[in-house]
């Protein structure tokens, strides 16, 4: 395993994915700033400088395509874990991995793959979270946005820890995703799950639809017009009606 951490990078997805990956194990990078934080969907990732956490690990996973789907929720599963675990109140996921408190984003995930290896796929997952922007630092975000520091009221949270606990725990699930898949994680899902039972519109439908939580690869199932239909990540976006 190995972790490096960097002043300035232009995204420390983009880093990992340049760099050579490690046969075994697990690569990190942090770092204090991103010149080109990216998000999904082609958004940027609004990184300041040493306020938040910009987080990325490299590994390889095996299985085919549809291992992928489900590692996206396993990672938020991690997130949500954690935060909740270290006293963060009100955590929620959105579907597939948007860590939201008070309807607002807290966190976001960007998984990236490397190519194929020939053990599987090689990841790159990267973590986002806010932890002491200001309103000022986040002027120009193009969402509701909230970080640890609001939301916890305290005006205490050393990063450095944070990572700490981030890095175990999405390591603890990643190895019980590479175990048991989804279905030992899903329960925790539905925990977190901000979606279900509520009204979403989606892209690309029209008059939206009602979600009912997720099947056992992670796929979002929503009625549309009283048909269950199986959405998948990356192909459609989902919001809560307001
Ligand atoms: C999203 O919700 O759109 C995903 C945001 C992911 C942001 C993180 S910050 C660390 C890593 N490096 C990047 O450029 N993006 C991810």
């Amino acid at each position: 395993d190995s972790v490096c951490v960097l002043q300035d990078v232009d995204s420390t997805n983009s880093y990992l994915m340049r760099g050579d990956l490690l046969t075994s194990g697990y690569s990190v990078c942090l770092a204090e700033r991103q010149t080109l934080g990216r998000g999904r969907r082609g958004r940027t990732w609004h990184s300041p400088y040493a306020k938040n956490i910009y987080l990325s690990m490299a590994f390889g996973l095996s299985g085919g395509a549809e291992v992928l789907e489900g590692l996206s929720l396993a990672l938020g599963v991690a997130v949500a874990n954690c935060l909740s675990d270290q006293g963060i109140q009100g955590v929620g996921l959105k579907w597939p991995n948007d860590i939201w408190v008070d309807g607002k984003k807290l966190a976001g995930i960007l998984v990236e793959l490397k190519g194929e290896a020939e053990f599987g796929w090689k990841v790159v997952a990267g973590l986002g979270i806010n932890v002491l922007m200001s309103e000022n630092d986040g002027r120009g975000v193009g969402q509701p946005w909230t970080s640890l520091e609001l939301v916890s009221g305290k005006q205490t949270h050393d990063r450095s820890l944070w990572s700490a606990f981030l890095i175990e725990s999405l390591i603890e699930t990643i190895e019980r995703y590479r175990t048991n898949g989804l279905s030992s994680l899903l329960d925790d899902w539905s925990k977190f799950d901000i979606l279900a039972g509520k009204e979403v519109t989606l892209s690309g439908v029209e008059g939206g639809g009602v979600c009912h939580g997720v099947d056992s690869r992670g796929r979002l199932l929503v009625d549309i017009g009283g048909k269950v239909t199986v959405v998948n990540a990356g192909e459609v976006s989902v919001r809560p009606n307001e």
